[in-house]
């Protein structure tokens, strides 16, 4: 066992784990954050998407360790981290995906949520095309994409709001 210092959702926390284990195992099995999804564990799917310095980050891809000096956000962290800013109900996208029922298995969801609210980060007015390219990563066999694009570009629109 490796003993981490990991900055997760704001809070710093300190974790043993294997030291093989990737950030999505140590996110999941050791601290219990199941918001981040296991899906192929190879790269592929997108589903264990977290932010890493507020950039999207495949977390089946990189070791528990190599996550030290590093801030994490997981779908667990947008909540608290709006209602810190001061904001009132959902996470903006999350709000979004929510009204347009961008989902139906949700388990691509969390992923696809911290894609699009990385994309937001840098870029509050993407076209469908940015959007499109954003979410291309994270890959979904429910909805068809037609419900998560609208998505983000509502909550584009809602991020336009709060600046
Ligand atoms: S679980 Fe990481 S990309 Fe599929
Ligand atoms: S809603 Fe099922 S994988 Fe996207």
């Amino acid at each position: 066992m490796r003993l981490l210092e990991l900055e997760i959702n704001g809070d710093r926390l300190h974790v043993a784990a294997p030291p093989h284990w990737t950030l999505l195992e140590v996110l999941r099995y050791e601290l219990g954050l199941t918001g981040t999804k296991q899906g192929c564990d190879k790269g592929d799917c997108g589903a264990c998407t977290v932010l890493v310095d507020g950039k999207p980050q495949l977390s089946c891809l990189m070791l528990g360790s190599a996550a030290q000096g590093h801030a994490i956000t997981t779908i667990e962290g947008l909540l608290p981290a709006h209602r810190a800013q001061g904001g009132a109900g959902a996470d903006p996208v999350q709000d979004a995906f929510d009204r347009c029922g961008a989902l139906q298995c949700g388990f691509c969801q969390p992923g696809m949520m911290l894609s699009a609210k990385a994309l937001l980060s840098e870029n509050p007015t993407p076209t469908s095309t940015d959007i499109k390219h954003a979410l291309s990563g994270n890959l979904c066999r429910c909805t068809g994409y037609t419900q998560i694009l609208e998505a983000a570009l509502l909550a584009a629109t809602k991020t336009e709001e709060v600046l």
